[in-house]
């Protein structure tokens, strides 16, 4: 099916970034929320993304206007009768959702696609009440929309396998990287994030570096932002809905860090409210370190030192871990994270990385950080198998990958 004309339902940072990367492409779009101020909000954000460009001088003022006459705001659901795709990005919960999906199959063709842009919530779920869970699927989209190449499509159990193609196709229209990704708690990147971001707020709570020296360090590693930046970026409040959605199904080792919820009862949830790990504008500063003092002096802290091991090892865990449930194929975990978080292109992605630095080294760091650290670490039971097979990365000539 080609889709001539979409519509995006929720004009915050992720519904107007999609819309501008559909515009970008040459497509209309609806850009609908529940209110004016919201979808005033979301055009100025799209206007702002081209205006980047134009200041870039990457295309004229006339080229933005072209681009911004093709998206349309919207507070209701006239002009909904000719979409072929909708993507919500709103809030996150199930209820809200499946409401959102009923409304729209009173208004929209019966050939129209209903994607989510859900971070972890199920599809399968998302899509229980609907008449149409064929036309249902996850279309998942990285901050910032507009640079980040990949999108994660995720089927739910009633998904077609034309849904699946279609969006498959539409995504890469948008220039963007499809991957197909089993449907899963976080599906493959929030899963693989997550234990790192977290990761991350634990060894700031027990002390054992300071979010400046943790977000250099990964830097040095390759990624082109550390955790607390990207915590900042995606918005606390959205990490600490993601981490509850992955503890709920993953169990203790995605327990969220503590700072976190504190971080979210003070208001504090990164880069959209002026502070998070760190300060925007004024901001309020020695307020995270009392916030530290705070949950840090309950755990003993500063015991552990840091290494950036603590972070990537966890990542790559969880890529194992997924690798096993089948969620995606070892190259796909790869590029997901390359094209999703900016994985570093010469470490080739978490699973290229394992086997460039000895899938015996992944297994024998994950020990001693279990042993330190706690049942977290605990090694995905494939990385032992591996070990004892022989299949130790590029020294033995296979591992995840041949060699
Ligand atoms: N919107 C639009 N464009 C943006 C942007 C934004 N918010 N931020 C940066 N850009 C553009 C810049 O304009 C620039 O464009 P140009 O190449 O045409 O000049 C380009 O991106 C590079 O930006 P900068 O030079 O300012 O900075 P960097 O090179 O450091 O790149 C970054 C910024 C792309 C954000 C990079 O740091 C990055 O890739 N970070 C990792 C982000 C990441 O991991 N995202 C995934 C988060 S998880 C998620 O979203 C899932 C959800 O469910 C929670």
């Amino acid at each position: 099916m080609y889709i001539y004309k979409a519509a995006v339902i929720g004009a915050g940072t992720m519904g107007a970034g999609i819309a501008q990367v559909i515009t970008f492409s040459g497509l209309p779009v609806i850009l609908k929320d529940i209110n004016q101020e919201a979808v005033d909000r979301g055009l100025k954000t799209i206007r702002k993304i081209y205006q980047n460009r134009v200041d870039k001088g990457k295309m004229t003022a006339s080229e933005m206007d072209q681009k911004m006459a093709l998206v349309s705001g919207a507070v209701d659901y006239s002009g909904f009768a000719d979409v072929d795709i909708v993507i919500e990005a709103v809030f996150e919960d199930v209820s809200v959702k499946q409401k959102l999906f009923h409304d729209l199959e009173a208004v929209c063709p019966e050939s129209t696609i209903l994607a989510s842009n859900t971070s972890s919530l199920p599809l399968s779920a998302i899509a229980s009440s609907s008449e149409r869970p064929e036309k249902v699927v996850g279309l998942h989209f990285f901050n910032p929309a507009p640079v980040m190449k990949l999108v994660e499509v995720i089927p739910g159990l009633g998904t077609s396998q034309e849904t699946i193609d279609d969006v498959t196709l539409f995504s890469e229209s948008l220039r963007k990287i499809p991957i197909r990704v089993e449907e899963c708690a976080g599906f493959l990147v929030n899963r693989l994030l997550l234990p790192y971001l977290n990761e991350s707020a634990i060894a700031l709570e027990e002390g054992a570096a300071t979010a400046k020296e943790m977000d250099d360090a990964v830097i040095a590693f390759g990624l082109p932002m550390g955790p607390f930046t990207l915590f900042d970026l995606v918005g606390i409040d959205v990490s600490l809905k993601v981490a509850d959605i992955l503890y709920e199904a993953y169990g203790p080792r995605a327990k969220s860090a503590e700072i976190i919820t504190a971080l979210v009862k003070a208001g504090r949830y990164g880069l959209k409210s002026g502070s998070g790990f760190y300060e925007y504008g004024e901001g309020n500063p020695g307020a995270l370190d009392s916030i530290i003092d705070q949950v840090g002096k309950k755990k003993g802290a500063g015991r552990n030192p840091f290494s950036v091991d603590r972070l990537i090892m966890p990542m790559i865990n969880e890529a194992v871990i997924s690798l096993q449930e089948g969620v995606a194929s070892a190259a796909d975990i790869d590029v997901a994270m390359l094209a999703g978080t900016g994985f570093p292109q010469e470490k080739g992605g978490p699973l290229h990385y394992a086997d460039q630095i000895g899938v015996d080294t992944v297994l024998s760091s994950l020990e001693k950080l279990k042993e330190e650290h706690g049942a977290r670490f605990w090694p995905a039971p494939m990385l032992k198998r591996m070990v004892v097979g022989g299949y130790l990365g590029q020294k033995t000539g296979k591992g995840f990958f041949q060699y």
